[in-house]
């Protein structure tokens, strides 16, 4: 239930802290050390490359997943959108692990492709928030996201705790090799889950700059670079599928080969700026587009902000920061569409979970 809050959205907005909590209970041991089940981990050791499959708000995961298993585990990964693996199909590998992530573990297009891959012999493993699921019950092995129930149709929670159990998938991974990793899972995790706690008492900051950035606006754009990129996507499928706002996510580096034509005066562009090693070229990025005209919400993290950035998001490990920096734009989304008068736990035309293809 709701409780005190007007909706599920914002409930589950403010549950992120604990959930992350709660993650990283279920998945230490007595040593405080991270420790998955032992068929998983031969499995991530044996495979030659990982492919990912997903939709919507969970691909967005499997992209910082990706960068997650690659940098920590160095294994190959591959992330497809599951309505299009079975059209675009890629050359696979000798000895593939799929792994499926799903907050449903019900998604139609992810389940086909799951048929398929079962059926051509390889193995697969599910990441879903509903361990009893279709999708859970189909593949060889499942790791819970322990979100608890996620009841609006915009994807939070379920999203953060994703990524948070693909970092610990990550580091099992390379444990699993032999890898001696210099990032200590439980730990930044904690640390991810104090600053989300923080973030979720701006609410007010954030409501302004809804207010500010979006409440008249038709369309909007995110730029980021690196990690940011992936978390800019997430950003714009948040605003446009409950506030209706025309929102795209777009690589800093590559509006100027086209979509800067979209912008004019006023046009908001939210840039995310948490990534050291690409923090001038994004602001460089924001140059051009404020030059043409455009109003810069610039969303960075301590140690890397300027006095001009409209938000400042406390530092975490930088592998970890989509999961903090998508927070403010969960709450701007959902104070944009609330301005705006949309119905933000059931936005039209949508369902919470996709059961046909
Ligand atoms: O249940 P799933 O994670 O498989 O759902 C996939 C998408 O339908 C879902 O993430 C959708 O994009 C969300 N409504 C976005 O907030």
């Amino acid at each position: 239930e709701k409780g005190t809050y007007p909706h599920f959205m914002l409930k589950e907005i403010d549950e992120q802290p604990v959930v992350i909590r709660n993650i990283i209970s279920k998945y230490k041991d007595s040593d405080d050390k991270i420790q998955l089940d032992g068929n998983i981990r031969e499995a991530m050791k044996e495979a030659d490359r990982i492919y990912i499959i997903a939709a919507g708000t969970s691909y967005h995961a499997g992209l910082v997943g990706k960068q997650l298993i690659e940098r920590l585990a160095k294994k190959p990964v591959e992330v497809h959108i599951a309505s299009e693996f079975l059209y675009n199909m890629p050359l696979l590998s000798e000895n593939p692990l799929f792994i499926f992530i799903s907050q449903s573990g019900e998604t139609a297009d992810s389940r086909g492709v799951l048929v398929n891959v079962r059926k051509l012999g390889y193995r697969a493993l599910t990441i879903t928030n509903v361990p009893g699921s279709t999708l859970s019950r189909e593949a060889n092995y499942t790791l819970h996201t322990y979100a608890g129930p996620e009841i609006a149709v915009a994807s939070t929670k379920a999203y953060t705790a994703q990524m948070a159990v693909l970092a610990i998938l990550a580091v099992d991974t390379a444990k699993a090799q032999g890898y001696d990793i210099d990032f200590d899972p439980i730990y930044e995790l904690s640390l991810v889950a104090t600053s989300i706690e923080a973030l979720c008492d701006q609410k007010e900051t954030l409501e302004k700059l809804a207010r500010d950035f979006l409440s008249t606006t038709r369309n909007c754009f995110f730029i980021g670079r690196g990690l940011d990129f992936y978390v800019g996507l997430e950003g714009a499928l948040k605003l446009k599928e409950i506030s209706y706002i025309q929102a795209e996510g777009f690589a800093g580096g590559e509006l100027k080969h086209g979509t800067i034509a979209l912008i004019e005066e006023g046009t908001p562009v939210i840039a995310l700026a948490t990534q050291e090693h690409v923090n001038l070229s994004i602001r460089g990025n924001v140059k051009e587009v404020a030059a043409r005209g455009a109003n810069p919400c610039i969303i960075s993290m301590e140690g890397l902000e300027d006095v001009d950035d409209a938000f400042v998001i406390p530092s975490v490990h930088e592998y970890l920061t989509p999961i903090v920096s998508v927070i403010p734009l969960q709450l701007i989304s959902y104070y944009a569409a609330l301005h705006r008068g949309c119905d933000v736990d059931k936005p039209r035309n949508l369902a919470k979970s996709v059961t046909v293809e």
